[in-house]
């Protein structure tokens, strides 16, 4: 059976792209944001997952806002990041697991989401940049493979946090139920607190992110007390992106322990965030099987 061996979430914000592209790590400006990846990757490199399903929110790569589907799922055999104008290098193509897809998509039909299905999906920078951050995948090569789930958190209306939360605890159900012994992390992209436009752009809520971070270890369900507006007013137009950790951690079952957090603020005009979450009896099992 396939296993969630944990949830890993991380800010998605461009402007990282172009860091990379420019070798600008170590600059004092972003060497508190790179720095807090190493521990995760390293994680990643001891568990070796095969599977990376990743809930984030496209920007109108693929989806514009003419045709703006709540919930969908890739189905895809490969999935490609192209310019999207913010003058970063894109990253090709990201192989994905069709198989899996389909399982997780005919459980969800099951359990009445009303999804849309992709078997063709373009993925912005909420999805390459993070897998990026965490795999480097150097000339293309990925050592996972990916099923995309997006997420509309960019026009309104937008699915509820409660929404949201089960939609995870489905897809956690569905990869649970995956008959292939494989290996899988759970991806949730965007946030922290941030707003791009409007009267109050540059907008940042420490102590709600703090909140979120500290909830989402704990008790992930309380988030869903927030209505959507609610949750745009605390953590900007744009923060509302925390949908995309609430569903990744709602992905994650079992007892779960927080390896590692960061915050920083602020990068670009977002409070960055970065939280790794074990799925801390299954890695155990896991590390037995293999010694
Ligand atoms: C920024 C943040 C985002 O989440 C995004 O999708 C685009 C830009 C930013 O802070 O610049
Ligand atoms: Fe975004």
């Amino acid at each position: 059976m396939a296993t969630i061996l944990g949830s890993i979430c991380s800010t998605h914000l461009p402007a990282i792209g172009g860091a990379i592209a420019k070798g600008l790590q170590q600059e004092p400006y972003w060497k508190p944001f790179f720095d807090a990846y190493p521990p995760v990757r390293d994680w990643l490199s001891r568990i070796k997952p095969d599977v990376a399903v990743v809930f984030s929110n496209d920007h109108g790569l693929n989806f514009f806002l003419n045709n703006m589907p709540t919930f969908a799922v890739g189905a895809a055999a490969e999935y490609r990041n192209e310019d999207e104008g913010w003058g970063i290098p894109p990253l090709g193509v990201f192989p994905g697991d069709q198989e899996l897809s389909w399982h997780i998509i005919n459980h969800l039909v099951d359990s009445e989401f009303d999804i849309a299905t992709c078997q063709e999906m373009l993925v912005d920078h909420a999805f390459s940049l993070p897998m990026k951050l965490l795999w480097d995948g150097k000339d293309g090569n990925w050592p996972v493979r990916a099923v995309p789930i997006n997420i509309n958190t960019v026009q309104i209306p937008m699915p509820s946090a409660r929404r949201c939360y089960a939609l995870g605890k489905a897809v956690g159900a569905a990869i649970e139920s995956y008959p292939k012994d494989i290996k899988v992390v759970v991806l949730g992209t965007g946030g922290l607190s941030h707003q791009l436009d409007g009267q109050r752009a540059g907008f940042i809520n420490k102590k709600f992110d703090q909140l979120c971070l500290d909830s989402l270890v704990a008790d992930p369900e309380s988030l869903t007390r927030y209505s959507t507006r609610e949750l745009i007013e605390l953590a900007g137009t744009q923060g509302v992106e925390i949908l995309n950790w609430i569903t990744a951690r709602a992905a994650l079952p079992g007892n779960v322990r927080e390896l590692h957090r960061n915050y920083h603020i602020p990068i670009s005009n977002t409070a960055a965030g970065l939280q790794l979450l074990e799925n801390e009896p299954k890695v155990r099992e896991l590390q037995r099987r293999v010694g």
